[in-house]
């Protein structure tokens, strides 16, 4: 897709972190925004920004873990701006577990699965159809996370056990469109190179209540990105880490190729990615990377 000017880009968890900077990314190049998300205030603010840089929105409460809340939120959409373009399925949250994985809350699989696997497919499910039945040229572009697609980092075993899901599923709708020739291209977006600078290591702050725990907070003890640096930094690493902006940048480019890695090329990351496949091809007893 070379032009966006007039397409219409869905973005759920649109609000915040790297769905905000996709939405300016869009908007900035022509396209008319929807977002949908859970988040109240952000969702007021990036309303207000988005039209005071005169971009054409919609903001709408949107619950990624309900069918319902995405379809009403594509009829929405489709009511303001007459159909959908690009969707991106980005909502996400981290669970913050921390110790034995045996340990952990229930709820805290539930919450977890619920958003970033179940969000996931309740998108598949109520968009597709819609992307498909227009005929159009569209992308379905799905956040996933190295954690989990290529490398599995430790220490937040449950969100890498959703983002290994992810990726099957982004992966596999991407097979199933190219084998019915379908004009929807897929992609698989992973923010990065190094951690992005969100809100992702506060996902509490939209943790529903039904699902909450007796501790508040994250029990890693990591609620912000100047949580992980400081830990980094006990270990004598120096955290870096990656504007959202700079992201939402990547995966234009990359939709412009209609790539199906919205993947940043580094060294590093394409060391890991090798180190992984040898240590696969040579049987090799598994270490685990580092965050970076
Ligand atoms: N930050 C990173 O380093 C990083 C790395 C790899 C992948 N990711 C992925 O990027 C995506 C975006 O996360 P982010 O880092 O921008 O974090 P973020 O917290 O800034 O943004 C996530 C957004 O999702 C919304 N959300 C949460 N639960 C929701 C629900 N049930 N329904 C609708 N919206 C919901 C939040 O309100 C928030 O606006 C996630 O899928 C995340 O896993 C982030």
């Amino acid at each position: 897709m070379q032009d966006f000017s007039g397409k219409v880009a869905l973005i759920t968890g649109g609000a915040s972190g790297v769905g905000r900077s996709l939405a300016f990314a869009l908007g900035r190049r022509g396209a008319r925004i929807v977002v949908g998300d859970v988040d109240k205030s952000a969702m007021e603010q990036i309303a207000a920004d988005l039209a005071a840089e005169g971009i054409d929105h919609l903001v709408e409460h949107c619950d990624v873990t309900s069918v319902d809340s995405l379809n009403a939120l594509a009829d929405a959409a489709e009511k303001a701006f007459g159909g959908l373009d690009l969707v991106f399925a980005n909502a996400g949250i981290g669970a913050g577990e921390s110790g034995a994985m045996w340990d952990y809350s229930e709820k805290d699989w539930q919450w977890c699965l619920n958003v970033n696997v179940w969000g996931v497919i309740n998108s598949i499910r109520a968009f597709m159809p819609r992307l498909v039945a227009s005929g159009k040229e569209a992308h379905f572009v799905v956040t996933g996370s190295g954690n989990g697609a290529y490398i599995i980092l430790p220490d937040a075993p449950i969100y890498t056990a959703s983002k290994a899901a992810v990726h099957a599923i982004t992966e596999n709708l991407h097979y199933q469109c190219q084998a019915g020739g379908l004009p929807v291209k897929v992609s698989a977006l992973f923010p990065g190179p190094h951690v992005v600078d969100t809100g992702l290591f506060n996902s509490g702050r939209v943790r529903p209540e039904a699902l909450q725990k007796a501790v508040a907070g994250n029990e890693s003890g990591i609620n912000s990105v100047e949580d992980m640096k400081k830990m980094a930094a006990e270990y004598g690493i120096e955290l870096q880490t990656t504007h959202p902006d700079e992201v939402a940048e990547m995966a234009v480019k990359g939709l412009e190729q209609d790539a199906f890695w919205l993947l940043a090329t580094t060294e590093d990351t394409d060391a890991k990615i090798r180190a992984r496949a040898d240590m696969i091809l040579n049987r090799t007893t598994p270490v685990p990377a580092m965050v970076g």
